[in-house]
């Protein structure tokens, strides 16, 4: 089953039509371990699609309900593909990429006093993010190209409490879905000679706890 349909890039970077699509669920723990998450069967409504508005409703219902960030994780991930199979707009609104970062974001939404943020992300091959957590639970929908994830742990000796040691890798394809806990620390790849193009949902962001992390220096700042 094709899960996405590949996005048209709006730059001079044309993306190529992906022939076969991965559909892999993972879960990465606070402490960078990442393993594979059933990708649970969903009950949809064929003729009635599933909007932004509705998928918003489900998620407040379910924040308000569920306090267990895990638990949210796993409740939120089948509503996210389902959003995604039904509104085909939330995969086609992206900007290019900026050619000095390398990378660009889209707000699809951002509304004051609801903490939730749901925004496209695109990377340029070949660029690399900077190692960090997000400080709340996340979920990136892979759109398009294929996107590395390295993983790390914290591993503080007493000279150097933010040192930190990479725990494993995780290959992204089109329509995989990898769910983040707050506390999760990792680093993403533009893998191959397309950009990557996800979808990324965040909770409420304690920005106190964000960390961006220097291996060289074995510091870590907030940003
Ligand atoms: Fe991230």
């Amino acid at each position: 089953m094709i899960l996405y349909r590949s996005p048209t890039l709006k730059t001079k970077q044309a993306i190529s039509p992906v022939a076969t699509m991965a559909e892999q669920d993972w879960f990465v723990t606070n402490e960078g371990q990442c393993r594979e998450a059933e990708v649970m069967p969903q009950d949809e409504d064929l003729l009635r699609p599933y909007r932004l508005y509705r998928f918003l409703t489900d998620l407040e219902d379910i924040l308000e309900r569920v306090q267990d960030d895990q638990v949210r994780l796993t409740l939120i991930r089948p509503l996210v593909r389902r959003l995604l199979n039904s509104s085909e707009w939330l995969q086609l609104n992206f900007l290019p990429p900026d050619p000095t970062t390398g990378w660009s974001i889209l707000m699809l939404y951002n509304e004051p006093d609801f903490p939730i943020t749901i925004q496209n992300v695109v990377w340029s091959p070949g660029s690399v993010s900077p190692i960090h957590n997000h400080a709340t639970w996340g979920i990136v929908a892979l759109l398009s190209g294929q996107e590395k994830n390295t993983f790390w742990q914290r591993s503080h000796t007493p000279d150097h409490p933010d040192r930190i040691q990479p725990v494993g890798e995780c290959l992204l394809n089109p329509g995989d879905i990898l769910c983040l806990m707050p506390e999760a620390i990792h680093q993403v790849e533009a893998m191959g000679d397309e950009p990557t193009i996800s979808f990324n949902l965040y909770g409420e962001t304690n920005f106190n706890q964000r960390f961006e992390f220097d291996l060289e220096h074995r510091t870590a700042q907030v940003f």
